[in-house]
This record gives C-alpha cells, sequence and structure tokens, in this order.
C-alpha cells in the first residue's frame, strides 16, 4: 500500500479501505439512474442539500469547510488506480459509520445516517464517480448572479418552472408565477420551512424539508435571484419582508 502519500488522511483511507474489503463485493449491481453530474442529478442535488454544508467537492460547487476537501481526501487513492466502486464503498461505509473527528476537525462530528436507501447509494455513486477526479468542474448554471448557482445546485428547478434558470420542473408551483406575490420573508419560510403553509392547489403536494441549514449568504442569494429574475417588486420594496 505505499502507492498512498503517507498523509494522515490517506492513511486512514486505507485503513477504511482495510475494513471494507469484505464488504465491497456484496454491493456490485444496483439502481440503474444514470449519474450526469448535472442539475438534475439526484445524488447531486442531494450531496449539496445534505454534505455541501460540510464538504468542497468542486463538481458540486459546494464551500463546507467544517469537514475535509473531499477531492483532496480521494485525489491520492485515485492516481493510486482506485476504482470507482471501492471509491464508492469507502463513501457509502463513513455515511453509515463516520468515523469519531479527528484533530484535523475539533469539534465537528458527521453524523450518522444523513442519508439513507436509495438517497444514500445516489450520493455515494456521485461522490465516487467525481470526488478527486482531475478536471472535474460544475455545470454551469444558466441564469445571473450567484443565486442562480444556488438554484441550480440545490435542484430546485427539478419541481419549479422559473424561465431565468431555464427551469421546467412541475411537482411545485410555476415561481415566475408566485413569486411576485410573495414577500422575502414569506419566500424564505417556503424555502427553509416548506411545512409551514401550502401554496394554493398544492395541499397535498409536499415540498422537501431539507434547506433549512443552507448556508445563510447562500439563502439570501437564492432569494435575490428569485426576486430579482421574477421582476418581484414587492419583495424588493420596503413592505417587502
Ligand atoms: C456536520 C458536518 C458534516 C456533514 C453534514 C457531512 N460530513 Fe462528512 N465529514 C465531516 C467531518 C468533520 C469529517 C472528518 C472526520 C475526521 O476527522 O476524520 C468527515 C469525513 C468525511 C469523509 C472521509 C474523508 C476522508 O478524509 O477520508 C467522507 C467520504 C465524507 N465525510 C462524506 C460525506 C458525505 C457524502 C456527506 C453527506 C451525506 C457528509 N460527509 C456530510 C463532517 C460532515
Ligand atoms: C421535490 C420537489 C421540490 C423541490 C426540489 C423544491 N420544491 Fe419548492 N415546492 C414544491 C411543492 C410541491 C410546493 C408546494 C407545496 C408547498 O407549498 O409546500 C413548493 C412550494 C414552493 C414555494 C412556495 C410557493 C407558494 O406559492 O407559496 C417556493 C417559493 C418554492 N417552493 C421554492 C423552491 C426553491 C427555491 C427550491 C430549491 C431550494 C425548491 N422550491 C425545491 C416542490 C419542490
Amino acid at each position: 500500500m505505499n502507492l498512498f502519500r503517507p498523509t494522515s488522511k490517506a492513511l486512514i483511507l486505507v485503513v477504511s479501505l482495510g475494513v471494507l474489503t469484505g464488504l465491497s463485493a456484496g454491493c456490485g449491481a444496483e439502481t440503474s439512474a444514470p449519474i450526469t453530474g448535472g442539475f438534475q442529478d439526484r445524488g447531486r442535488q442531494l450531496f449539496n442539500a445534505k454534505c455541501g454544508t460540510c464538504h468542497v467537492m468542486a463538481q458540486a460547487a459546494s464551500q463546507g469547510v467544517q469537514g475535509p476537501n473531499l477531492d483532496t481526501a480521494f485525489a491520492a487513492a485515485r492516481a493510486a488506480g482506485l476504482d470507482e466502486d471501492t471509491v464508492k464503498g469507502v463513501v457509502e461505509y463513513q455515511i453509515k459509520h463516520p468515523r469519531p473527528s479527528t484533530s484535523g476537525y475539533p469539534g465537528v462530528s458527521m453524523p450518522a445516517d444523513i442519508v439513507t436507501g436509495n438517497d444514500l447509494q445516489d450520493v455515494a455513486r456521485y461522490v465516487a464517480r467525481y470526488a478527486g477526479v482531475p478536471g472535474a468542474r460544475p455545470p454551469i448554471a444558466p441564469g445571473e448572479g450567484p443565486g442562480a448557482q444556488v438554484y441550480a445546485n440545490q435542484g430546485c428547478g427539478s419541481c419549479h418552472i422559473l424561465a431565468a434558470a431555464e427551469s421546467a420542473g412541475v411537482l411545485g408551483p410555476n415561481l415566475d408565477e408566485v413569486i411576485p406575490g410573495m414577500t422575502r420573508a414569506k419566500i424564505e419560510e417556503s424555502i427553509v420551512e416548506p411545512d409551514a403553509s401550502k401554496s394554493p392547489g398544492y395541499e397535498n403536494a409536499v415540498m422537501p424539508n431539507r434547506w433549512s441549514n443552507l448556508p445563510p449568504q447562500e439563502l439570501q442569494q437564492l432569494i435575490d435571484f428569485l426576486v430579482a429574475s421574477t421582476g418581484n417588486a414587492k419583495a424588493g420594496g420596503k413592505n417587502g419582508g
């Protein structure tokens, strides 16, 4: 195993791999949803909602620094020829059994089972495809300003129509139609606390409740983008909050 650079991170990875060798055989071919790395990719959306708050990964355009940079964490192993299935096994194992925080990340522990079942499979396959892969880049979001990237990264477009973002999802209300009638506070509540109130006509539809810990700056950028791209004067004005 001396192909690995002898950094502590690489060593930790090797230890995890030892634990895994017996496990990875059992979980060969599973779900079939393709990994595109695009904005509609479920693994990417889940990563951004559940993992990107703590981890940098270039393909996800995520900014979290509470945990290790996942590109850095896997680069050496990749370069040493570790295949995607094995990396997936490592990620899956870490999600199910996060190791206690080491000195590099004092006071922050990765919670166990942040994602389970198919979500776990989708996230692990997504990370395995892109973490530490040289040249991995996020897709460029349509629309203007940093909020356009947040909208795209969080996968809002898979359920909502918004012309500026070129998104055409139909599970939720058309944002070009509803945002102009909403205050900033109401928009914010709809995102971070979607169960607080239901939009008319969507009483039985469910918006996932997974954005309550979106970093405040990204949340404000997202709202700015929604407000600006729909010409919402109400939310821009003095009474808009
Ligand atoms: C609350 C912050 C937090 C969240 C959320 C989080 N992690 Fe972590 N993660 C950490 C910390 C801290 C470590 C480092 C533990 C240590 O000190 O070794 C870590 C370690 C890892 C590692 C091992 C990296 C290495 O160096 O070998 C992987 C892989 C990983 N996380 C993936 C994920 C994935 C995938 C998700 C989402 C399902 C996720 N994490 C969510 C904080 C987090
Ligand atoms: C899996 C589908 C899904 C995703 C992903 C999703 N939404 Fe929704 N959204 C819905 C549904 C369904 C509703 C209507 C039910 C409700 O109000 O809770 C809704 C309601 C809303 C509303 C309230 C509209 C009104 O008339 O009150 C806003 C604003 C909104 N979503 C914005 C977003 C943003 C921004 C994102 C990304 C961070 C997002 N949604 C992600 C399905 C989704």
